[in-house]
Order: structure tokens, then sequence, then C-alpha cells
């Protein structure tokens, strides 16, 4: 069973997009191990379905999910009345999603791309925060998440564009704090480094081998690649009133690799 020791979650209810698989997932299971009640998003309502019941059986006791295109704003909104009327409060949004479709130089970058781009992985969650801010202020306060990247502060070659996106990902962030502070909702951010998942698959399923280069390419100072728990850990801490004096912050999770603004 569960390692999961702490219970900074019960009676907390969080939605979680694009959680079914990956670090959305991770953080679904880490928070729900917590005590919160938990609404994950995915497209696909089988992958909704199948990931519902792998965190029941994980010991996530109360677990629901929406399927749905995260920017949509009829999926949005789906999913915030779902969560209200499944659960009846939002305490905590953790904007997890993130698409990277483009790969190559940045100018190769068509203009219908970028535009992709910014509506899912910088619009959609500033919808997001909308949609939920009146139901946290209800609730007193509470806590947004954004998942950015260490690509935010390195441009790392062949998805240069993506890493524009995960930069205004952490400006909006900053700004988002600076405005709901008033409202007792602190926002803040993790920019991961290359963690062990399907969107960066191509670059470690070369097995120990390539793993081992990418990781001295990348110059990660703790010798290995993340996977999605060392993602959920941090998002924890945040999320949680351990956290209290914490807003406007973005979290670097990966291993030491130096990414800063
Ligand atoms: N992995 C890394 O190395 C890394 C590093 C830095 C940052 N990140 C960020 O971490 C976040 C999660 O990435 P991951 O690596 O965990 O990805 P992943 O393992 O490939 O999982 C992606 C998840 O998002 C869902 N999804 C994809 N497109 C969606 C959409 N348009 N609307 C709703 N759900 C959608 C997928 O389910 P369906 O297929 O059912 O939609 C799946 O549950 C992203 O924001 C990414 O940019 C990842």
């Amino acid at each position: 069973m569960s390692s999961v020791k702490c219970h900074r979650f019960e009676g907390k209810v969080a939605i979680v997009t694009a959680a079914t698989k990956g670090i959305g997932y991770a953080i679904a299971e880490r928070l729900g191990l917590e005590g919160a009640s938990i609404v994950i998003g995915s497209r696909n309502q089988k992958n909704v379905d199948e990931a519902v019941a792998q965190l029941k059986a994980r010991g996530v006791k109360n677990v629901a999910g929406v399927a749905g295109h995260i920017a949509s704003v009829e999926v949005q909104q789906k999913i915030v009345d779902f969560t209200l009327q499944t659960f009846g409060k939002i305490n905590i949004l953790i904007n997890n999603h993130g698409i990277n479709p483009a790969f190559g130089h940045i100018l190769e970058v068509s203009d219908q791309v970028w535009d992709k781009l910014f509506e899912v992985n910088v619009k959609a969650g500033f919808q997001m925060a909308k949609l939920v801010h009146p139901h946290i202020v209800k609730q007193g306060g509470g806590s947004i998440i954004f998942n950015a990247s260490y690509s935010a502060y390195h441009s790392p070659p062949g998805i240069a564009a993506y890493g524009v996106t995960k930069t205004a990902v952490v400006g909006l962030t900053r700004a988002l704090a600076m405005g709901l502070a008033k409202d007792n909702i602190r926002v803040n951010g993790i920019a991961p480094g290359v963690i062990k998942t399907k969107m960066s698959q191509v670059l470690w399923e070369g097995g120990e081998e390539a793993e081992k280069e990418l990781t001295e390419v990348q110059e990660i100072a703790l010798g290995r690649l993340g996977i999605p728990e060392d993602c959920a850990g941090v998002v924890a801490f945040l999320a949680s009133d351990d956290a209290n004096y914490v807003t406007g912050e973005t979290i670097v999770v990966a291993g030491g690799v130096q990414a800063r603004i």
C-alpha cells in the first residue's frame, strides 16, 4: 500500500487537469492519498475511467473524472460544474496540462501550431483559474498550481516554442499570485526537468545508455532522470498549509539542472 504518511488535504477538493497518466496522475494520487477528493480530466473517456479505477485501487477514496479537451471553454465549465456537483466545493486547482506538438527550429513552427501551444499551455490555465476563483474565494482561500517546465528558463533545442509558452506560464503564475493574494489564494508552480513520462519518452526510450547520456548532456547533478512522483511531492507541499507563506514561486524540479531566469 501507500508510503504516504501525511494527511494534509482531508476535507479538501482538488481538480487536476490532464491527469490520466504521467505527472498529473502522480499528483492526483498524492493529493488523494493525503485525503483530498479529486476530479481528474483528460481528452479520452476510456483513459479517465481507467485512471479513476486505478486511483481507487491505489487507495484514493474520493475520485471522479471528466473527459474533454482542456482548451474547450465548454469542457472547462463542465469540469468545474462536475466538481461542484460531485464534491460540493473547490479548494485547489492543479493546472497540469501542457502539450508539445512541435519539434524543430523555432522559425519552422507554423502560426497554427504556435496558437495551439499558447491556447492549451497558457490560455486554458488562465481560463480555469478564472472559473474556479469565485468557488475558492467561497472557501476562504486555497491554492492554484501550474505545471511549467525547466524549458521556461533554458530554451532546449527543438522545443523552443513550447519553452516560450512555459515562460509565459511562469509569468502568469506570478501575475495571478499578486492578483489573488487578497483572496487568500496562493498561486505557485513547478518547473520539471526531464521526467520519465509518455511526453518525454522519445528522449529516454533508448534504454539505460540513452538515459545516462541524456543525464550527462543535461548536466543533471543528481545523476538520473525524474519520475512523476518527484513532481507530485513538490506540488503537494505547495498546495498544503506547509507552504502558507509561499506565493508567486515556481520551483524547479530537475535534479539540479541549471535553470533560472
Ligand atoms: N515529462 C516531462 O519531461 C515534462 C517536463 C516538464 C514539464 N512537463 C509538463 O508536465 C505536464 C504533464 O506532462 P506529462 O509528461 O505528465 O505528460 P503525459 O505523461 O504524456 O500525460 C499527458 C496527460 O495529459 C492528457 N492530455 C493531453 N492533452 C490533453 C488535452 N488537450 N486536454 C486534456 N487532457 C490532455 C493525457 O490524456 P489523454 O491522452 O486521454 O488526453 C494525459 O493524461 C505538461 O504540462 C508538460 O508540459 C513535462
